[in-house]
């Protein structure tokens, strides 16, 4: 097993299996006290409500305690102070680091400055990797396997991390995509030589409509305002999907609706109560997905 988690094409489709199939431990048994005595870091540069709170509660429900910030303004940051300088300090008071930062490569720098295990936690538009492994372990949940899923990705594709980190783990299980998305927020190109150069097929649409019946997997994202330097640009795409209850007649039996969340409109509240809407299940299954990656980083898995 890795010592870090920082991008998920680091992980081999055995190590991915393995840390999805401690998470089912995890969830089978909720309050595991492996790490008594541990102290977890999480340090947040960029806001959060699923990633930071599930982190902390997973690393309390494995009896370690937690330390960490999610304001720089209270911190010597604010003073001028490194990052490099903030993560050395921060290592020599704890056993781990979950890291959120809005610039590309940050985690990965985190990890070379200090000797404990780093978990990116979302670094600019590049990757999300415990999301990526969240979202695994519902795919797997909902449809029974991972392989030959048919996963359509919607909304802001070109700055969304979580699809990035998607896509790249998807190419070991022989997915089939769609990407849905403006022509502004389309899926780069790197991603889609990736793919090619796997043999893996996509479609590209900007009709929302176009692929909603012939997915299993129906993966929405926000568009993301903090992303934009343009807010012309932004106002431009904002709005451009919304899923309302009335649009899923005729889906799949097995569909299910994911989401990273937050959401700001892309999904109707009325979506909700149909058995496709797994959004929230999903943010739940982040607690038992990190659970497992502390433990397996840790080596107590
Ligand atoms: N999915 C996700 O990363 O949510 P937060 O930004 O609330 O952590």
């Amino acid at each position: 097993m890795h010592k870090n988690l920082i991008s998920i094409h680091d992980f081999s489709k055995e190590e991915i299996l393995h840390i999805l199939s401690v998470a089912r431990e995890m969830e089978a048994d909720k309050s595991q006290k492996l790490l008594e005595g541990k102290v977890v870091a999480c340090i947040f540069f960029e806001p959060s409500t699923r990633t930071r709170l599930s982190f902390e509660t997973a690393a309390n429900r494995l009896g370690a305690r937690v330390i960490g910030f999610s304001d720089v303004a209270n911190t010597s940051i604010s003073k001028g102070e490194t990052l490099k300088d903030t993560i050395k300090m921060v290592s020599n008071y704890v056993d781990l680091i979950v890291m959120r930062h809005p610039l590309e490569g940050a985690a990965r720098y985190a990890s070379e400055v200090c000797d404990i295990p780093v978990v990116n936690a979302g670094d600019g538009a590049n990757q999300h990797p415990s999301q990526t492994l969240l979202d695994l372990y519902t795919i797997l949940e909902t449809q029974g396997r991972l392989d030959d899923v048919s996963v359509n990705m919607v909304g802001d594709l070109k700055y969304g991390r979580t699809v990035h980190s998607l896509l790249q783990a998807m190419s070991h299980f022989s997915p089939r995509f769609c990407f849905t998305s403006p022509d502004e927020l389309r899926m780069p190109e790197e991603y889609k030589e990736f793919l090619d150069r796997r043999g893996i097929t996509y479609t590209e649409t900007a009709s929302l409509q176009e692929h909603l019946r012939d997915c299993d997997i129906l993966y929405m994202t926000r568009v993301q305002q903090e992303r934009f330097s343009d807010p012309m640009e932004y106002e431009k795409v904002k709005d451009v999907y919304r899923l309302e209850r009335d649009m899923l007649e005729g889906v799949r039996p097995n569909m299910k609706i994911l989401h990273p969340l937050p959401r700001v409109g892309e999904i109707a509240d009325n979506v909700d109560d149909t058995p496709y809407a797994y959004y929230y299940k999903q943010a739940e299954n982040g607690m038992y997905v990190r659970m497992a990656i502390i433990a397996c980083l840790l080596g107590y898995r």
